[in-house]
């Protein structure tokens, strides 16, 4: 595989001044609760995607990637009116970088020069990556934070952690147009081996939580179903826009301001399918809070039945599964997972199993198997384990 290294030489002809990545990731449970300012708990994985950073003299920004190699390039100048209005110029996997680029710069009105320029350096950017597309495992999270923790440094921002967070937010709600929330890229940018992320999406107070799925003999299986999705259509802003209609209907901020008790008023409040899609989130942010409590109190196996009812509350209320989704999860289950649900945004993508390590093999075959008989194109099953964030490598 071209690293971005051997992308960069390609394009540049000489040597990058440094290498930053970060990760994809996985989300344990917690679906859809990051926008309405309740709990996650994702883990980075160690599928990553990597940036090799030079410098140029003419204030503009390039960005090329081995998964389309045409180069983009733009005056950095010129980001503030490419961004929002005009991303559609764009090619859409560039919007993610240079939308960064753009989030970065975009509040630092001192920075920029009196003739209008932006102060800081140009930059080309070779980006190569492991993180699959549309698997639900946020590749774009991983290009945003590696983007972000490479312009950071050599911009010399000095943003912490959490702002470059929120700068990858921005990049994919405003450059992307993805009305996302703040989960994929916290976890991207605060990975820990073999740890989780238990965030407060309100406060983003993060605390991270010791998985012990090895030791345990277990393993987390991904089942990428191969169905491809993408949150800048359709579902996923329907979905947010019914949570908010909850939140209003019952007079709170948000989703996350009420607790299992305040369901049956809702249902009273509401029509059907408003009830349901707040049901599921009030009843996730709890299962989160459960899970990281059982995890801390009788290790891993015990949280799977929260990982089951956590799916079960997406396929019938959220409604957002796929029967692609439904079957890698019955399937996993049915051969012996401890729990299984689909994780990320829905629609397609990825969903994970907590195996015995001895029932691994049989596990994936159980499902390749199903799959076959269901007509349904071959799944990609991959185990995945805990890794660190957004760091340099050279
Ligand atoms: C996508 C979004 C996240 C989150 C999940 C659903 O991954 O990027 O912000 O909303 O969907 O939990």
């Amino acid at each position: 595989m071209t690293s971005a290294t051997d992308l960069f030489r390609e394009l540049t002809g000489s040597e990058p001044l440094g290498v930053w990545s970060a990760p994809g990731r996985v989300n344990l449970i917690g679906e859809h609760t990051d926008y309405n300012g309740g709990f996650v708990f994702p883990f980075a994985i160690e599928h990553r995607t990597s940036v090799a950073l030079g410098l140029r003299d003419d204030g503009r920004i390039r960005v090329v990637s081995t998964f389309d190699p045409v180069p983009v390039e733009v005056a950095l100048a010129d980001l503030d009116a490419l961004f929002p209005a005009r991303r559609d110029e764009i090619v859409e996997w560039a919007r993610y970088p240079l939308g960064v680029a753009w989030a970065l710069l975009r509040d630092r009105v001192l920075l920029k020069d009196a003739d209008g320029g932006t102060g800081v350096t140009g930059v080309d950017l070779a980006f190569a990556s492991d993180v699959p597309v549309g698997a639900g495992l946020s590749s774009s999270a991983a290009i945003e934070g590696a983007t972000a923790s490479a312009l950071d440094e050599i911009w010399n921002l000095g943003n912490d952690r959490v702002s470059l967070a929120r700068a990858g937010r921005l990049a994919e709600n405003e450059a992307v147009g993805a009305p996302t929330g703040i989960m994929d890229q916290m976890a991207s940018m605060l990975g820990r081996a073999d740890a989780g992320i238990f965030l407060d999406c309100r406060s983003l107070e993060a605390q991270v939580v010791e998985l012990g799925f090895a030791p345990a003999g277990l393993e987390l299986l991904v089942m990428d179903t191969g169905v491809k999705h993408a949150h800048s259509t359709g579902g996923y802003g329907e979905r947010r826009a019914s949570c908010e209609k909850g939140a209003a209907l019952m007079g709170v901020p948000a989703l996350r301001d009420l607790s299992v008790d305040d369901l049956a008023r809702a249902e009273e409040l509401m029509d059907d399918v408003t009830f349901r899609r707040v049901r599921h989130v009030v009843t996730e942010d709890q299962r989160v809070l459960d899970a990281v409590a059982t995890l801390r109190s009788e290790g891993p196996r015990a949280i799977g039945p929260l990982l089951d009812a956590s799916h079960a509350s997406m396929r019938d209320d959220f409604e957002i599964s796929v029967p692609e989704l439904d079957l890698a999860v019955d399937t996993a289950r049915a051969a012996g997972a401890v729990g299984a649900r689909m994780t990320g945004g829905g629609f397609g993508g990825a969903a994970i199993a907590l195996v015995d390590q001895g029932l691994v093999a049989s596990v994936a075959l159980a499902v390749e198997r199903a799959f076959a008989d269901a007509g349904f194109a071959p799944p990609h099953i991959f185990g995945v384990r805990p890794a660190d964030g957004a760091r340099r490598d050279a």
